[in-house]
Protein backbone atom coordinates (compact mmCIF):
# COMPACT_ATOMS: atom_id res chain seq x y z
CA UNK A 1 0.00 0.00 0.00
CA UNK A 2 1.39 3.99 -0.97
CA UNK A 3 2.96 5.02 2.37
CA UNK A 4 1.95 8.79 0.43
CA UNK A 5 -1.55 10.13 -0.31
CA UNK A 6 -2.78 9.74 -3.97
CA UNK A 7 -2.21 13.33 -4.92
CA UNK A 8 1.69 12.44 -4.26
CA UNK A 9 1.91 9.58 -6.36
CA UNK A 10 4.35 9.80 -9.36
CA UNK A 11 4.09 6.62 -10.94
CA UNK A 12 5.72 6.47 -14.52
CA UNK A 13 6.48 10.36 -14.55
CA UNK A 14 9.45 11.62 -15.93
CA UNK A 15 11.13 14.08 -14.25
CA UNK A 16 14.49 16.00 -14.35
CA UNK A 17 15.66 18.02 -11.57
CA UNK A 18 18.34 21.20 -12.02
CA UNK A 19 20.75 21.51 -9.24
CA UNK A 20 20.21 17.68 -7.78
CA UNK A 21 23.70 16.96 -6.88
CA UNK A 22 23.21 18.52 -3.12
CA UNK A 23 20.89 20.02 -0.99
CA UNK A 24 17.11 20.29 -1.97
CA UNK A 25 17.86 18.88 -5.31
CA UNK A 26 19.42 15.63 -3.99
CA UNK A 27 16.08 15.82 -1.68
CA UNK A 28 13.75 15.95 -4.19
CA UNK A 29 14.84 13.15 -6.32
CA UNK A 30 14.60 10.85 -3.34
CA UNK A 31 11.14 11.94 -2.66
CA UNK A 32 10.23 11.35 -6.47
CA UNK A 33 12.06 8.55 -6.67
CA UNK A 34 9.52 7.07 -3.70
CA UNK A 35 6.49 8.29 -5.18
CA UNK A 36 7.32 6.20 -8.04
CA UNK A 37 8.81 8.96 -10.90
CA UNK A 38 11.65 8.42 -13.15
CA UNK A 39 14.51 11.20 -12.10
CA UNK A 40 17.11 12.46 -14.10
CA UNK A 41 19.67 14.23 -12.25
CA UNK A 42 21.66 17.22 -13.61
CA UNK A 43 24.29 19.50 -11.73
CA UNK A 44 28.20 19.77 -12.77
CA UNK A 45 29.60 17.70 -10.04
CA UNK A 46 29.17 14.02 -11.59
CA UNK A 47 30.87 12.36 -8.20
CA UNK A 48 28.40 14.19 -6.12
CA UNK A 49 25.39 13.13 -8.82
CA UNK A 50 26.22 9.27 -8.70
CA UNK A 51 26.05 9.27 -5.00
CA UNK A 52 22.64 11.02 -4.71
CA UNK A 53 22.12 8.39 -7.91
CA UNK A 54 22.70 5.78 -5.71
CA UNK A 55 20.31 6.72 -2.97
CA UNK A 56 18.09 6.48 -5.44
CA UNK A 57 18.83 3.12 -6.48
CA UNK A 58 18.34 1.77 -2.97
CA UNK A 59 14.93 3.45 -2.85
CA UNK A 60 14.14 1.26 -5.87
CA UNK A 61 14.59 3.69 -8.65
CA UNK A 62 16.33 3.85 -11.70
CA UNK A 63 17.99 7.26 -12.08
CA UNK A 64 19.58 9.13 -15.11
CA UNK A 65 22.69 11.50 -14.44
CA UNK A 66 23.42 14.19 -16.62
CA UNK A 67 26.35 16.14 -15.78
CA UNK A 68 25.21 19.96 -16.72
CA UNK A 69 25.58 23.46 -16.19
CA UNK A 70 22.46 25.50 -16.34
CA UNK A 71 24.12 28.59 -17.29
CA UNK A 72 25.16 26.83 -20.75
CA UNK A 73 21.92 26.52 -23.55
CA UNK A 74 23.92 23.76 -24.64
CA UNK A 75 24.20 21.43 -21.87
CA UNK A 76 20.31 22.30 -21.22
CA UNK A 77 19.50 21.00 -24.73
CA UNK A 78 21.50 17.66 -24.37
CA UNK A 79 19.76 17.34 -20.22
CA UNK A 80 16.38 17.57 -21.88
CA UNK A 81 17.29 15.13 -25.13
CA UNK A 82 18.86 12.52 -23.00
CA UNK A 83 15.93 12.81 -21.01
CA UNK A 84 13.21 12.59 -23.49
CA UNK A 85 15.37 9.70 -25.26
CA UNK A 86 15.54 7.41 -21.96
CA UNK A 87 11.95 8.21 -20.94
CA UNK A 88 10.22 9.15 -23.88
CA UNK A 89 8.61 12.08 -22.52
CA UNK A 90 8.85 14.92 -20.23
CA UNK A 91 6.32 15.61 -17.28
CA UNK A 92 7.91 17.54 -14.83
CA UNK A 93 10.98 20.00 -14.81
CA UNK A 94 12.23 20.80 -11.68
CA UNK A 95 14.87 24.20 -11.42
CA UNK A 96 16.34 24.01 -7.96
CA UNK A 97 19.88 24.96 -9.19
CA UNK A 98 21.01 27.88 -7.42
CA UNK A 99 23.69 30.20 -6.07
CA UNK A 100 23.20 32.43 -2.90
CA UNK A 101 25.93 35.46 -1.93
CA UNK A 102 26.50 37.22 1.44
CA UNK A 103 27.83 40.94 0.77
CA UNK A 104 27.19 44.47 1.08
CA UNK A 105 26.32 45.83 -2.51
CA UNK A 106 28.44 48.67 -1.32
CA UNK A 107 31.52 46.28 -0.28
CA UNK A 108 31.96 44.98 -4.09
CA UNK A 109 34.93 45.61 -5.89
CA UNK A 110 32.69 44.99 -9.20
CA UNK A 111 29.12 43.62 -10.54
CA UNK A 112 30.24 40.33 -11.19
CA UNK A 113 28.73 38.60 -8.06
CA UNK A 114 25.71 39.58 -9.36
CA UNK A 115 26.06 38.85 -12.63
CA UNK A 116 26.97 34.92 -11.43
CA UNK A 117 24.25 34.69 -8.98
CA UNK A 118 21.98 36.26 -12.02
CA UNK A 119 23.31 33.60 -14.69
CA UNK A 120 22.82 30.63 -12.14
CA UNK A 121 19.25 31.53 -10.46
CA UNK A 122 17.27 33.57 -13.41
CA UNK A 123 19.27 32.60 -16.35
CA UNK A 124 19.78 28.74 -15.14
CA UNK A 125 15.57 28.40 -15.14
CA UNK A 126 15.02 29.62 -18.38
CA UNK A 127 18.10 27.39 -19.91
CA UNK A 128 16.19 24.23 -19.45
CA UNK A 129 12.74 25.70 -19.85
CA UNK A 130 13.03 26.73 -23.55
CA UNK A 131 14.22 22.93 -23.92
CA UNK A 132 11.60 21.20 -22.17
CA UNK A 133 9.16 23.45 -22.57
CA UNK A 134 7.66 21.73 -26.32
CA UNK A 135 7.26 18.39 -24.45
CA UNK A 136 6.02 19.95 -21.17
CA UNK A 137 3.13 20.77 -23.88
CA UNK A 138 2.92 17.15 -25.32
CA UNK A 139 2.34 15.54 -22.15
CA UNK A 140 0.51 18.62 -19.93
CA UNK A 141 3.30 18.59 -17.48
CA UNK A 142 4.66 21.23 -14.82
CA UNK A 143 7.30 23.36 -14.66
CA UNK A 144 8.32 24.32 -10.83
CA UNK A 145 10.66 27.10 -10.60
CA UNK A 146 12.44 26.54 -7.04
CA UNK A 147 12.36 30.28 -5.64
CA UNK A 148 12.12 32.02 -2.59
CA UNK A 149 10.71 34.06 -0.29
CA UNK A 150 13.49 36.84 -1.72
CA UNK A 151 11.51 36.65 -4.69
CA UNK A 152 8.92 39.26 -3.33
CA UNK A 153 11.56 40.85 -0.65
CA UNK A 154 14.15 42.51 -0.34
CA UNK A 155 16.97 41.12 1.78
CA UNK A 156 20.47 43.03 3.24
CA UNK A 157 23.19 41.19 2.03
CA UNK A 158 21.56 38.86 -0.99
CA UNK A 159 20.90 42.06 -3.35
CA UNK A 160 22.02 39.77 -6.50
CA UNK A 161 20.03 37.25 -5.21
CA UNK A 162 16.70 38.62 -4.03
CA UNK A 163 16.94 40.72 -7.42
CA UNK A 164 17.39 37.03 -9.47
CA UNK A 165 14.37 35.28 -7.20
CA UNK A 166 12.56 38.83 -8.35
CA UNK A 167 13.57 38.16 -12.05
CA UNK A 168 12.37 33.83 -11.27
CA UNK A 169 8.51 35.22 -10.03
CA UNK A 170 8.10 37.48 -13.06
CA UNK A 171 9.38 34.88 -16.04
CA UNK A 172 6.85 32.67 -14.12
CA UNK A 173 4.23 34.40 -13.81
CA UNK A 174 4.34 36.10 -17.59
CA UNK A 175 4.91 32.63 -18.76
CA UNK A 176 2.18 31.16 -16.73
CA UNK A 177 -0.25 34.19 -18.91
CA UNK A 178 1.20 32.59 -21.92
CA UNK A 179 0.48 28.83 -21.37
CA UNK A 180 -2.73 29.07 -20.46
CA UNK A 181 -4.66 26.62 -22.25
CA UNK A 182 -1.94 24.52 -23.14
CA UNK A 183 -1.84 22.49 -20.47
CA UNK A 184 1.45 23.34 -18.54
CA UNK A 185 1.68 24.71 -15.14
CA UNK A 186 4.34 26.76 -13.86
CA UNK A 187 4.54 26.45 -10.01
CA UNK A 188 6.91 29.04 -7.92
CA UNK A 189 8.20 27.56 -4.37
CA UNK A 190 9.05 30.39 -2.40
CA UNK A 191 10.76 29.56 0.37
CA UNK A 192 12.02 30.92 3.43
CA UNK A 193 15.61 29.56 4.82
CA UNK A 194 16.45 25.70 4.29
CA UNK A 195 18.19 23.48 6.94
CA UNK A 196 20.59 21.21 5.66
CA UNK A 197 21.76 21.91 2.18
CA UNK A 198 24.87 23.99 1.38
CA UNK A 199 23.86 27.22 -0.08
CA UNK A 200 24.86 29.56 2.43
CA UNK A 201 28.68 27.47 2.28
CA UNK A 202 28.62 28.48 -1.35
CA UNK A 203 26.80 31.59 -0.89
CA UNK A 204 29.78 34.12 -2.74
CA UNK A 205 30.80 36.80 -0.73
CA UNK A 206 32.15 40.25 -1.00
CA UNK A 207 35.78 39.31 -2.68
CA UNK A 208 33.51 36.98 -5.19
CA UNK A 209 34.78 33.67 -3.13
CA UNK A 210 32.24 31.03 -1.34
CA UNK A 211 32.49 31.87 1.95
CA UNK A 212 32.99 28.33 2.67
CA UNK A 213 32.59 26.08 6.22
CA UNK A 214 32.68 29.19 8.47
CA UNK A 215 29.53 30.51 6.99
CA UNK A 216 27.13 31.29 9.77
CA UNK A 217 24.63 27.99 10.92
CA UNK A 218 20.62 27.97 10.34
CA UNK A 219 18.75 29.88 12.93
CA UNK A 220 16.32 28.00 14.62
CA UNK A 221 13.07 29.31 12.00
CA UNK A 222 14.73 27.28 9.17
CA UNK A 223 13.09 24.82 7.43
CA UNK A 224 13.69 21.22 7.33
CA UNK A 225 14.22 19.40 4.04
CA UNK A 226 11.78 16.56 4.52
CA UNK A 227 9.11 19.13 4.92
CA UNK A 228 9.53 21.14 2.71
CA UNK A 229 9.52 18.24 -0.38
CA UNK A 230 6.72 16.93 0.78
CA UNK A 231 5.27 20.57 0.30
CA UNK A 232 6.71 20.69 -3.24
CA UNK A 233 5.50 17.11 -4.55
CA UNK A 234 2.04 18.22 -2.99
CA UNK A 235 1.98 21.41 -5.27
CA UNK A 236 3.14 19.96 -8.66
CA UNK A 237 0.65 16.90 -8.22
CA UNK A 238 -2.38 19.83 -7.34
CA UNK A 239 -0.89 21.90 -9.92
CA UNK A 240 -0.56 25.30 -7.89
CA UNK A 241 0.98 28.28 -9.02
CA UNK A 242 2.74 29.29 -6.16
CA UNK A 243 3.44 28.24 -2.43
CA UNK A 244 5.21 29.51 0.24
CA UNK A 245 7.03 27.23 2.80
CA UNK A 246 6.45 27.79 5.67
CA UNK A 247 2.90 29.29 4.79
CA UNK A 248 3.40 32.34 7.45
CA UNK A 249 5.66 33.68 4.97
CA UNK A 250 3.16 34.49 2.92
CA UNK A 251 1.58 37.28 5.53
CA UNK A 252 5.04 38.60 5.77
CA UNK A 253 4.68 40.01 1.88
CA UNK A 254 1.57 41.51 2.62
CA UNK A 255 2.82 43.26 5.67
CA UNK A 256 5.60 44.64 3.32
CA UNK A 257 2.83 45.93 1.49
CA UNK A 258 1.04 47.62 4.64
CA UNK A 259 4.20 48.29 6.39
CA UNK A 260 7.16 48.95 4.40
CA UNK A 261 9.25 50.26 7.49
CA UNK A 262 8.37 47.51 9.48
CA UNK A 263 9.11 45.42 7.59
CA UNK A 264 12.48 46.27 6.80
CA UNK A 265 13.10 46.66 10.59
CA UNK A 266 11.93 43.15 10.86
CA UNK A 267 14.26 41.80 8.09
CA UNK A 268 17.28 43.56 9.24
CA UNK A 269 16.78 42.60 12.60
CA UNK A 270 16.41 38.90 11.76
CA UNK A 271 19.08 38.92 8.93
CA UNK A 272 21.65 40.14 11.27
CA UNK A 273 21.47 37.54 13.94
CA UNK A 274 21.79 34.80 10.98
CA UNK A 275 24.85 36.85 9.78
CA UNK A 276 28.52 36.29 10.81
CA UNK A 277 30.10 38.74 13.37
CA UNK A 278 31.11 41.47 10.64
CA UNK A 279 27.26 42.06 9.65
CA UNK A 280 26.29 42.16 12.78
CA UNK A 281 27.56 45.71 13.37
CA UNK A 282 26.13 46.68 10.02
N1 LIG B 1 18.98 26.85 1.40
C1 LIG B 1 18.08 27.81 1.58
O1 LIG B 1 18.00 28.39 2.67
C2 LIG B 1 17.14 28.18 0.45
C3 LIG B 1 16.04 29.01 0.74
C4 LIG B 1 15.16 29.35 -0.29
C5 LIG B 1 15.39 28.88 -1.58
N2 LIG B 1 16.46 28.08 -1.84
C6 LIG B 1 16.69 27.65 -3.21
O2 LIG B 1 16.74 26.23 -3.25
C7 LIG B 1 17.49 25.83 -4.40
C8 LIG B 1 18.48 24.74 -4.00
O3 LIG B 1 19.46 25.28 -3.14
P1 LIG B 1 20.06 24.48 -1.89
O4 LIG B 1 19.72 25.24 -0.69
O5 LIG B 1 19.73 23.04 -1.98
O6 LIG B 1 21.64 24.73 -2.13
P2 LIG B 1 22.86 23.74 -2.44
O7 LIG B 1 22.88 22.62 -1.49
O8 LIG B 1 24.06 24.63 -2.53
O9 LIG B 1 22.51 23.19 -3.90
C9 LIG B 1 22.66 24.00 -5.04
C10 LIG B 1 22.63 23.11 -6.26
O10 LIG B 1 22.72 23.92 -7.44
C11 LIG B 1 23.69 23.34 -8.31
N3 LIG B 1 24.29 24.33 -9.18
C12 LIG B 1 24.89 25.49 -8.83
N4 LIG B 1 25.34 26.12 -9.93
C13 LIG B 1 25.01 25.34 -10.99
C14 LIG B 1 25.22 25.43 -12.39
N5 LIG B 1 25.86 26.46 -12.93
N6 LIG B 1 24.75 24.44 -13.17
C15 LIG B 1 24.10 23.38 -12.62
N7 LIG B 1 23.86 23.23 -11.32
C16 LIG B 1 24.34 24.19 -10.51
C17 LIG B 1 24.72 22.68 -7.37
O11 LIG B 1 25.38 21.61 -8.01
P3 LIG B 1 26.86 21.63 -8.67
O12 LIG B 1 27.73 22.48 -7.80
O13 LIG B 1 27.22 20.18 -8.69
O14 LIG B 1 26.68 22.18 -10.04
C18 LIG B 1 23.78 22.11 -6.31
O15 LIG B 1 23.30 20.85 -6.72
C19 LIG B 1 18.16 27.11 -4.94
O16 LIG B 1 17.46 27.57 -6.07
C20 LIG B 1 18.01 28.08 -3.80
O17 LIG B 1 17.98 29.42 -4.25
C21 LIG B 1 17.33 27.71 -0.85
Amino acid sequence: MSRRPAAQRFDGAAVIITGASSGLGAALALAFTEAGANVVLAARNEDRLNEVARRCVEAGGQPLVVPADVTVPADCEALVAAAVERLGRLDVLVACAGLSMWARFDELSDAEVLRRVMDVNYWGLVNPTRFALPHLKAGSGVLAAISSVQGKLGVPYHSGYAASKHAVQGFCDSLRMELAGSGVGVLTVLAHWIRGTNLRQYALGSDGLPRGDHAAAHGSGAVPLEKITRRILNAIARRRRMIFIPRWMRLFTWLSELAPPLTDRLIRKRVNREATGTHRSA
